[in-house]
């Protein structure tokens, strides 16, 4: 394990944990936290021991506050920070992943903490977890891609509230919502992430990924086109499952 700004840990059963950790700053996301992502994201991909990555907060108060404001305004130029983000999609990294990535949030979500929660297949929450997008209130907007993952996992007028007012909702309204799949008690939180983590890397590992990329690419498409991507995963399931067809 690294003491850096991000802590990588593989575990037994194909599935790996990230830690955000900066808990002095309650994991704001500066940009050495966001280089060691992006390398740890490509290590993630190419390595076909992990199947499951679970991301999760250092410390007691939250799983990310969101960009490191105190590096707002810090690069040379507008067109320099905007050549870095389009060279290093961190967050559309994430995205593309075939591996099932799962968040452990708890206490705070704000900003990009709750983005790059939104660019994970499952999220978990602790009963004290509160999520928001408080980039407005600031005079930004949202930019690890909140103003589009949002409208796709809660009702869009939900998104709005958020983003427009930057108010946070805390964890039964985010579950109520459907932001969340679980809240469960924070001396619960990681043993519940690593039992569904475990649960999920112990399916056979054709079907996850197959399952997982029709879901996500599926989504993008009209009822009948998904339902052809669908067929084709299908086809290409059986022709990896180890099961007698
Ligand atoms: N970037 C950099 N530092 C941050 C931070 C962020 N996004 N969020 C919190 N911190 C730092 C604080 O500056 C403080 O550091 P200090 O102890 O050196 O003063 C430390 O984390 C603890 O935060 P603090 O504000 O004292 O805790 P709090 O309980 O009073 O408030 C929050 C908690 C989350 C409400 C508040 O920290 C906050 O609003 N943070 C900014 C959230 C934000 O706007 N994120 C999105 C950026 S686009």
């Amino acid at each position: 394990m690294s003491e850096g700004p991000v802590l990588y840990e593989k575990r037994d059963g194909g599935v790996a944990w990230v830690t955000l950790n900066r808990p002095d700053v309650l994991n704001a996301i500066n940009l050495r936290m966001r280089d060691e992502l992006w390398e740890l994201m490509h290590a993630v991909r190419d390595d076909p021991d992990v199947r499951v990555v679970v991301f999760k907060g250092a410390g007691e108060r939250a799983f990310s506050a969101g960009a490191d404001i105190s590096e707002f305004g810090t690069a040379p130029s507008i067109a320099e920070a905007r050549r870095a983000r389009r060279e290093r999609d961190l967050w559309g990294l994430i995205l593309s992943l075939d591996e099932v990535l799962i968040a452990a949030m708890h206490g705070y979500a704000l900003g990009a903490g709750i983005e790059l929660s939104m660019c994970c297949d499952i999220r978990i929450a602790s009963d004290d977890a509160k999520f928001g997008l408080p980039e407005v209130s600031l005079g930004y907007i949202p930019s690890a891609g909140g103003t589009q993952t949002l409208p796709r996992h809660v009702p869009p007028g939900l998104a709005m509230q958020m983003i427009l007012t930057g108010d946070p909702i805390d964890a039964p309204a985010a579950y109520a919502r459907g932001l969340v799949q679980r809240i469960v008690p924070r001396a619960r939180l990681y043993a519940e992430a690593e039992t569904m983590a475990q649960a999920i890397a112990a399916r056979p590992a054709g079907a996850t990924r197959l399952a997982k990329r029709a879901i996500v690419d599926g989504a993008e498409l009209s009822l009948a086109s998904g339902l052809a991507l669908e067929s084709m995963m299908v086809r290409r399931s059986l022709e990896t499952a180890s099961l007698p067809r």
